[in-house]
């Protein structure tokens, strides 16, 4: 091998050991920072809801009890209510993603995409937009949608809360749930992450609720 040659290879041999080097380095600097980011501390308020759990009124004067399928009128409006564990009797308000609501039509207005997730009717959603977190506490009744107030997100609840205007980017997680005598009940987890995911929403703008 001619001693140009030589001394390109072993320039490129250095080359390399510095790159891998210095990527081993990056990813050495970045576990710390990772492994250091604080942990969110589950307690049993903040517990995400779990089959079997009761829903609670979350706001107004029957804020705490249990909901019926008699306190949710036909047609809307919604009812936003927190999960609450049957056996310790506490209610999941602790984390802002567990805030659902409730709503009822005429099950054969269900579509085939949320039907299976409903009870007498009636269908549980993330009541966390899914733009930039405001609760999306509003129901237009001319047009039957949920509205978020904050950029005016439309989303239609009898067809799995998919976007109808608006900025959200993605429609709202199904709490699925089943029929207790007169009352609804958690029948699974959410089918999808509730609340803001990372990437999913534009720069700018800001939740006010
Ligand atoms: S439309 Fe709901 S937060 Fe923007």
């Amino acid at each position: 091998m001619s001693s140009k040659k030589t001394d390109a290879t072993r320039r490129a041999i250095v080359g390399a050991t510095i790159g891998v080097g210095l990527g081993i380095g990056s990813l050495s600097l970045l576990a710390p920072v990772v492994s250091l980011r604080p942990k969110k501390e589950v307690t049993p308020e903040s517990e995400p809801p779990k089959e079997g759990d009761l829903l609670t009124f979350a706001v107004g004067d029957k804020a705490g009890k249990v909901v019926t399928f008699d306190d949710l009128p036909l047609e809307g409006p919604a009812v936003l209510a927190y999960p609450k564990d049957p056996k310790t009797g506490v209610i999941k308000s602790g984390e802002k993603n567990n805030l659902v609501l409730l709503i009822r039509f005429k099950p054969d207005e269900l579509g085939d995409e949320v039907k299976k997730y409903s009870a007498d009717g009636a269908v549980c959603y993330s009541a966390i937009c899914t733009h930039l977190g405001c609760t999306v506490g509003e129901w237009d009744a001319a047009k039957g949608l949920l509205l978020c107030p904050c950029h005016k997100g439309l989303y239609d609840p009898r067809h799995g809360a998919e976007v109808v205007s608006g900025p959200p980017p993605r429609p709202l997680p199904v709490l699925p749930i089943r029929a207790d005598g007169n009352k609804p009940v958690v029948a699974g987890g959410f089918t999808s992450q509730p609340g803001v995911l990372a990437g999913t929403t534009a720069a700018g703008g800001s939740c006010a609720v």
